[in-house]
Formats: structure tokens, C-alpha cells, sequence
């Protein structure tokens, strides 16, 4: 545990407590006085059992604790009164009010906000790894994460579903990663079965080598859906297209060396529009690769269990005790199927990489299929399938383009482009000044998709609305990244007072009359908690909601306290202070959500 007396603070020194770490979320500090205030009035409370009853209290009110809780003898009224006896304010505490069953703890302004704004500063430009951490933890040090999503099917649609995948499974690999674990991240392709057999008999009709070089993706795609409208009328089709895969599954190079050069462009146009989602995966797999050793070793397994049955040449597991239905493994003509790949593969993994974790980030369409091959595991005694978890997310409904419906990632993110171009454009004076449209139309669109899809619990569907995730108003992508952009520009409008000196050297006792400055310097210290708090529930929404409030408490600040046009220059060099914190915080909560803050707009 690191020492209580951090070299940030300039409070007096505290007693440890075991879940707390003021060196990485200074309101730990000012927790930590509250918890001794209690422990010291309430004995035998003990000052981890205080520590852990301080609650964010609404509205208005810093901290509160509802003293029930701790189920202690005697009435709230009789422990209140303890704590308030001969009270007096100290350097964490400026007062405490009764309410009931509760007591409020209001904090010292002028402390709170220095020391908050020293954090701030000092994890961001002078932290100890060398990187930016303020908001980080450590609490996963020495643990592994492999985290599975996004996960398209090469040569058919990517839908919204994938979109949400990739959407939030960046978001939870960068939480991960900023809370200490060692993050690998997995691409799992569709990159086999039938699909790929109907292709393959499609292409001599339909293809062309032209077009595959030019994008892939797309070019697979028609000749899939082509074919598939000639399998409808001839069933010919079907059945050449399963011999195929057949020949695939059974290891026949040239049917494999063809599937590989389609695969592989894919891939690499997959590389570029994910980068401009600014999303990377550590390793590119697929179904295809899924070796068929566990594959066949699982289904024995099952059928020494008595859970397999057979049915016409097909083989079924039944897991209708634990409520999980039947499911087929393999079918009659000895090909393997999803979700025995889904089993093998989570095996291969865990050989290969020993997680401590492993996440799914699937759709709840496919609750049904994670919770078997999850219990399938769990049947076989693997010691290690409790350590697999599915992140799901509901649908999103109506998402469609000017065009008609967007099967690929990249009509997407050109359609959120355009769109975006065209809203700036309304303001004709403001566009012109925008130095590069192109690049900041695309991230603005992509920002409004993000915040969109992130908005709320992962689990709610919604409805896909271009309008209003494109406004500037509102709680929407572009009113963040107006925020930021209009901090950042502080900047460049107040270059008579850069550089800043050191923190040390800034007075920020002139902001503690501020009530913004002192919202803002509460919210920018509870940013270490919004991180933890999201760790726990796997959900970007309170990281969402989070830069919202910070975004409308700076934009409440505006107008009062003023840089540019406050003559004091020491009280211009403390705001302005405040508002650089306030764009690091905003700026790393933005890009914990995989979002790219921008600069200028
Ligand atoms: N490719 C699948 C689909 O598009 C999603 C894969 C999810 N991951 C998994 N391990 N099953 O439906």
C-alpha cells in the first residue's frame, strides 16, 4: 500500500485505509477524514467500516452517510449528536448538517479545489509511469484480459450489432487497460462455413479480380448475395457449395489457398476502416481457426456425459435440465458448426493465453448460444470456464443511410461523415474557418455514433436517428468535442499569461467564491471513481454521463469566471488553470470511450 502522506498533498498526513489510494483520487483524502470523524464519535465502528458508508451525496452536497447502516446501538439522532458534539471545521471538513437519518459533509472549498487541480495536473504531465494517469487505477496489475468483439462475418453483412460490438468492446479494453490489465484483444471472423462454399461456386459467374482488389468486403458480398438468389431457384447450388466447404473443412489446399487470399484482403480493409474508428485489435482471428482437436475431444466428452443424442447423422446436445435447450454440435455430414467452434476456440485460448478473464462482447440475440457453450465448459470441469463473462447489448433499431439500409462498416462511417459535412455547412462563417472539414466532419460523426450508442444501459435497444446524434445541441457527440475544442483554445486566446508557472506557484484561493469552480473541481475529482464504477458494471454510460455533467458545468462557468477579460492576471492564471484541468479530464474521459478529442473545429 503506498504511503498516506503523497507529495501532491499539502493536507495533514491520515490514516491509511485499505480500499482507499488519495495518491490517485484525492477525495479519497477528504473520505478518509469523514470515515476518522465517525470512527472517533462512534465507537466500536472501526474506520474501514466508516470509510466504506461515505457516499456522493445529492445535490448540492458533497458527502453524505446514512448512519443506519452502520447498525450501530442507539437512535440516528443519538449518533448524529456524537459526531456533531463540539464540532469544528478542519482542513478536509468546512460543516456538517443533519438530515434524519443522514449527515451531509460540505468540504473545504479552498482545499478541495487546490488540491483536486494539483491532481489533475501532476497525473497528467508529471506521472510517475510517464504516461498520462490521472483517472487510472491499478487494481488488475498482474492480470490478464482477453476480451473478444466486434467480430464481423466476412462476406456477409456488417450490421449495427458488429457496430455496437466494436463500440463498446474498445471502450472496455481501453477501461481495462487504464485500470492496470494486461489487455489482448480479439477479432474472432466469421471467416468460415457454408457462406464461403456459396461463394466460391458463385464467383466463377460473378466475380472479378478487379473488383476483389478494390474492396473486398464489398465484392464478396454481392457475389454472396447473388448466388444466393440463384441457390433459391436451383438447389444445385446449395449442395455444390456445401462439397466445397467440405473440401475446406477436410484441409484440400486449393480450395483453402483461394478462401485465404479473400480472407486476407478483408482483413486488411477491415485494419483501415476499424483505424478510423480508432480501434485496434491485438490479434485478427476467426472461426477458421478454431483447430478441430478440442472440437472433436468436447463432443466425446459430452457423450461420455449422456448429453448427446443423435439425431438423422446430426449430433445434439441436450441441456434442457439447466433450462439451455438442445443444440446441434455437428452435423450429419461430420462438418463442424459455431457453436462447437465457440467451444474449442475458448479452450485454444485459454491454452494459449492462461486469462484471468475473458470477455464476449456478443449481442443479447445470442444470450442463448454463449450461456450453452459457457455451460457446455463448465460441464467438461474446466477449472477456468468461470472466468468467462458475456458483455451483451441490445438492438438498435432503423439504421439506415440516405441510400437505403448500410450493410458495410465503411458506408457507416462516410454516411456520419456526410451527414456531419452538411450540418457544419449550415453555418457558412464557421465552416470556412474550419481548417480541415473532411477529418473533422468524420470524427465529429463518429463521435456523434459513439455518444449515441453509449448513451445509455448497454442492454436498452434504440432507435438509430442521425439528426439528433448530429446536432450540436443537446447531449450529443458534437457538443463534446465542442467543449473540448472551445478548451483548448483557451490557449491560443490567452497567450499573455503562458506559460503557466508551476502548480505550486499558482494562487487558486481567489476561485474558492466560485460555486463553478467548485462544481467542476468535484466532478474533475470524481473521475477516478466514475472509472471504477464502470470497471464494475461494464457500462460506458456513466463515463457518457460523467462528460456530460463536467460539459455543462464548464459551460455554466463561462461567463462568470472569466479569463480573457479579467484584468488580475494572477486570478486570470487560476481560472484558466481550472479550465486545462477540466479539458485533461474531459479530454481522458473521451478517449477512455474511444473517441479522438479534437483540437480545432
Ligand atoms: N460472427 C458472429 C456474428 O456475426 C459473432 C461472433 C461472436 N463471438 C463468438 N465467439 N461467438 O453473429
Amino acid at each position: 500500500k503506498r504511503g498516506i502522506n503523497i507529495m501532491v498533498s499539502s493536507l495533514p498526513s491520515l490514516p491509511p485505509v485499505a480500499t482507499a489510494d488519495p495518491s490517485a483520487c484525492i477525495l479519497d483524502a477528504f473520505r478518509i477524514a469523514i470515515a476518522k470523524r465517525l470512527s472517533d464519535a462512534l465507537s466500536p465502528l472501526t474506520l474501514e467500516q466508516a470509510y466504506s458508508g461515505v457516499d456522493y451525496g445529492k445535490k448540492g452536497v458533497d458527502f453524505t452517510v446514512a448512519l443506519p447502516r452502520f447498525r450501530l446501538p442507539g437512535k440516528p439522532d443519538e449518533l448524529a449528536g456524537k459526531v456533531l458534539a463540539d464540532f469544528q471545521p478542519d482542513d478536509f471538513v468546512a460543516s456538517i448538517t443533519h438530515d434524519k437519518a443522514f449527515l451531509h459533509f460540505q468540504l473545504n472549498t479552498a482545499n478541495l479545489i487546490r488540491e483536486v487541480l494539483n491532481q489533475v495536473h501532476t497525473l497528467t504531465y508529471d506521472s510517475p509511469t510517464g504516461k498520462a494517469s490521472y483517472g487510472t487505477n491499478e487494481s488488475g496489475k498482474g492480470k490478464k484480459l482477453v476480451i473478444e468483439y466486434s467480430s464481423p462475418n466476412i462476406a456477409k453483412s456488417f450490421h449495427v450489432g458488429h457496430l455496437r460490438s466494436t463500440i463498446i468492446g474498445a471502450f472496455l479494453d481501453n477501461l481495462y487497460k487504464a485500470c492496470g490489465w494486461e489487455v489482448v484483444s480479439l477479432n474472432y471472423l466469421g471467416d468460415w462455413g457454408t457462406q464461403f462454399g456459396m461463394i466460391a461456386t458463385g464467383f466463377e459467374k460473378y466475380g472479378s479480380q478487379e473488383e476483389l482488389k478494390k474492396d473486398a468486403i464489398k465484392h464478396l458480398y454481392d457475389v454472396y448475395v447473388k448466388v444466393s438468389q440463384d441457390a433459391e431457384a436451383d438447389p444445385d447450388v446449395k449442395i455444390e457449395a456445401a462439397k466445397w466447404f467440405k473440401r475446406m473443412e477436410d484441409g484440400d489446399e486449393t480450395a483453402l489457398s483461394t478462401w485465404r487470399f479473400w480472407r486476407e484482403l478483408s482483413v486488411n480493409r477491415y485494419i483501415d476502416e476499424y483505424s478510423r474508428l480508432n480501434v485496434s485489435f491485438d490479434v485478427y482471428t476467426g472461426e477458421s481457426e478454431v483447430g478441430k482437436e478440442w472440437q472433436d475431444k468436447a463432443l466425446k466428452r459430452l457423450e461420455e456425459m449422456g448429453l448427446i443424442s443423435d439425431a438423422n447423422g446430426a449430433k445434439l446436445v441436450d441441456l434442457e435440465k439447466w433450462k439451455l435447450g438442445k443444440a446441434v454440435l455437428r452435423k450429419a455430414d461430420g462438418t463442424s458448426i459455431y457453436l462447437t467452434r465457440d467451444i474449442g476456440g475458448a479452450i485454444e485460448r485459454w491454452e494459449k493465453y492462461k486469462f484471468d478473464k475473458m470477455i464476449y462482447v456478443v449481442a443479447s440475440q445470442q444470450d442463448l448460444h454463449l450461456s450453452q457453450f459457457f455451460k457446455m465448459l463448465k460441464l467438461m470441469d474446466f477449472s477456468w470456464a468461470d472466468r468467462l463473462e458475456h458483455v451483451n447489448y441490445g438492438m438498435v433499431l432503423g439504421m439506415s443511410t440516405r441510400k437505403g439500409t448500410a450493410v458495410f462498416l465503411d458506408q457507416i462511417i462516410r454516411e456520419a461523415s456526410s451527414v456531419m459535412h452538411d450540418q457544419m455547412r449550415k453555418n457558412e462563417e464557421k465552416y470556412n474557418a474550419v481548417e480541415d472539414p473532411e477529418t473533422v466532419s468524420r470524427e465529429v460523426g463518429i463521435t456523434g455514433i459513439k455518444i449515441q450508442d453509449m448513451a445509455a444501459k448497454r442492454i436498452n435497444n434504440y432507435t438509430f436517428n442521425w439528426d439528433r446524434m448530429l446536432s450540436f445541441e443537446g447531449d450529443t457527440g458534437p457538443y463534446l468535442q465542442y467543449a473540448h475544442v472551445r478548451l483548448t483554445s483557451m490557449e491560443r486566446k490567452n497567450p499573455h499569461l503562458f506559460p503557466l508557472p508551476p502548480p505550486s506557484q499558482i494562487d487558486t484561493s481567489s476561485l474558492a467564491a466560485s460555486s463553478h469552480a467548485r462544481d467542476i473541481a468535484i466532478l474533475l475529482g470524481s473521475y477516478p471513481d466514475v472509472v471504477k464504477v464502470a470497471l464494475k458494471t461494464h457500462e460506458p454510460s456513466g463515463v457518457v454521463t460523467f462528460a456530460f455533467r463536467l460539459a455543462h458545468a464548464i459551460s455554466s462557468a463561462w461567463e462568470t469566471l472569466v479569463v480573457k477579460g479579467e484584468a488580475d492576471d494572477d486570478k486570470a492564471r487560476a481560472r484558466l488553470w481550472l479550465y486545462l484541468c477540466a479539458r485533461d479530464v474531459l479530454g481522458a474521459a473521451m478517449r477512455l470511450l474511444s473517441i479522438r478529442p479534437l483540437e480545432r473545429m
